[in-house]
C-alpha cells in the first residue's frame, strides 16, 4: 500500500478484528479494522490521568496541547486529572494532507501565556517518526520551563523510540496509518469514538 509503513513486530495482540462500522464510500480512504475501541482508550485516558496527578501534585502543571488531533485526547484526558492546571494550545503542521510524514515543522498558532518556570506536558495525538515532537520540545525548551514532559496517548515505531524520553505512553499501536478519535484523513474520521486503520480501496492512491 502506498505511503504505508507496516511493521508486524509492533502490531499488539490487543488489536481486534473488528471492521469500522463507518465505511462510507465517499472518501478514497475509508476505516477498516479496528485498532483500539473507545471503551480501551477510555481506560488509557484515565491511567494516564491518574499518573499524572500523582507524579504533579505539587507543581504548577501546564497540559500543551498539539491541535488538531490532540483536542479530543485533551478534553478526556483533563477530566481524569483531579489536581490544578491550566490547558495550552498550540497548532504545528507535519503532515499537509497525506499520510507520510513530510520532515519540516511548522509553528502555525502558538501559545497564549508563557511557560517560564511551569511545569509542562506535552500533549500529543500520536507520535509516528517523532520529528514534531523534537522540534516542539526544542521550542518550548528556549522558554525555561521548569521541566518538560511528554504524555502521547498513541506511539507508533516502537523499536525506533525505545530510548527516546517519553514519560507518557498510552498505547503502543501498529506502524499503519489511523484515524479517529481526534485523528485525521484529509481532516474527515476525527469524530469516531475509537480508533480504526485506514483502508485505501483504490490501489492508485498516492
Ligand atoms: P511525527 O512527527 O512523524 O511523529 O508525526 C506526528 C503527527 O503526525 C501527529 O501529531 C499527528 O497529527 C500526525 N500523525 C501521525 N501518524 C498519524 C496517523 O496514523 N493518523 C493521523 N495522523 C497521524
Ligand atoms: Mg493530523
Amino acid at each position: 500500500m502506498p505511503g504505508i509503513n507496516s511493521d508486524p513486530e509492533c502490531i499488539p495482540e490487543s488489536v481486534s478484528t473488528a471492521r469500522s462500522p463507518h465505511t462510507t464510500a465517499d472518501e478514497r480512504g475509508v476505516p477498516g479494522r479496528i485498532i483500539l475501541s473507545a471503551d480501551e482508550i477510555a481506560e488509557i485516558v484515565a491511567r494516564l490521568g491518574r499518573e499524572i496527578s500523582v507524579d504533579y501534585s505539587d507543581r504548577h502543571l501546564v497540559l500543551v496541547n498539539l491541535l488538531k488531533g490532540g483536542v479530543v485526547f485533551l478534553a478526556d484526558l483533563i477530566r481524569q486529572i483531579t489536581i490544578a492546571h491550566h490547558i495550552e494550545f498550540m497548532k504545528v503542521s507535519s503532515y499537509g494532507g497525506g499520510t507520510e510524514s513530510s520532515g519540516s515543522v511548522q509553528i502555525i498558532n502558538d501559545l497564549e501565556r508563557s511557560i517560564e518556570g511551569r511545569d509542562v506536558i506535552l500533549v500529543e495525538d500520536v507520535v509516528d517518526t517523532g520529528t514534531t515532537l523534537a522540534y516542539i520540545s526544542d521550542v518550548l525548551a528556549l522558554r525555561t520551563p521548569r521541566s518538560i514532559e511528554v504524555c502521547t496517548l498513541f506511539r507508533k515505531n516502537v523499536i525506533r523510540h525505545k530510548n527516546a524520553a517519553i514519560r507518557y505512553v498510552g498505547s503502543d499501536i501498529p506502524n499503519v496509518f489511523v484515524v479517529g478519535y481526534g485523528l485525521d484523513f484529509n481532516e474527515n474520521y476525527r469524530h469516531l469514538p475509537y480508533i480504526a486503520e485506514l483502508d485505501f480501496p483504490d490501489a492508485q492512491l498516492k
